[in-house]
């Protein structure tokens, strides 16, 4: 067996959030440490793994992507693999694109990450209604981040931090601001996750 096949728990956590706001470039940051600076909208829906060590256990975190705009998360009731055929970051055997339901793309979730982009107030304002979808279908347990990404557009701001870190408190969700461009806390993002599910 491979070191990346012996862990002690899998977690699956999902990505929700507006479009480009930056979640599938949070994902690649974390699980290839890779950055894309045209990335396209997602297409159904990708996922890709990573083995953490968080204190003695082996995780493996298995976080899903879709895309924020309904249009194209491809949504039916079937699993359709539509195998590394819209984006490029489809090179990477861990990942494949496929259609799936807003109930399967929720089930099972033990964590999430909520993402809005610090530089567009709209994309925090729909926190509410992602909140909606996900308690809708989701485990009511479930760990709840609030991501504020693209924390390095500073002088693009249109959210204050205390704002979020105060709605993220009412509403009793973690709460943190990533840049997938530098790297800010991205590690720090889904590590926190990780340990707050286990
Ligand atoms: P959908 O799949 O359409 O829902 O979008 P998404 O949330 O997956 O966004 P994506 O990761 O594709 O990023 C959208 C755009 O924002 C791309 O041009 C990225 O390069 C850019 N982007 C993502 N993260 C950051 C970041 O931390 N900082 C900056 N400056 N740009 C970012
Ligand atoms: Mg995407």
């Amino acid at each position: 067996m491979s070191s990346d096949e012996s862990y002690n728990f899998v977690f699956k956590v999902v990505l929700i959030g507006e479009s480009g706001v930056g979640k599938s470039n949070l994902l690649s940051r974390f699980t290839k440490n890779e950055f894309n600076h045209d990335s396209r909208t997602t297409i159904g829906v990708e996922f890709s793994t990573r083995t953490v060590q968080l204190d003695n256990f082996t995780i493996k975190a298995q976080i899903w992507d879709t895309a924020g705009l309904e249009r194209y998360r491809a949504i039916t009731s079937a699993w359709v693999f539509t195998k590394n055929r819209f984006s490029s970051f489809h090179k990477h055997n861990s990942m494949s694109n496929f259609d799936v339901s807003v109930s399967r793309y929720y089930r099972g979730a033990v964590g999430a990450l909520l993402v809005y982009d610090i530089s567009k107030h709209l994309t925090y304002e729909s926190a509410e209604r992602w909140l909606k979808e996900l308690y809708d279908h989701a485990d009511p347990h479930i760990v709840v981040m609030l991501v504020g990404n693209k924390r390095d557009l500073e002088t693009l701001r249109t959210v204050p931090t205390e704002e979020a870190r105060d709605f993220a408190e009412k509403r009793n969700l973690m709460f943190m601001e990533t840049s997938a461009l530098d790297s800010t806390n991205v590690e720090a993002a889904f590590n926190e996750v990780l340990t707050a599910i286990h």
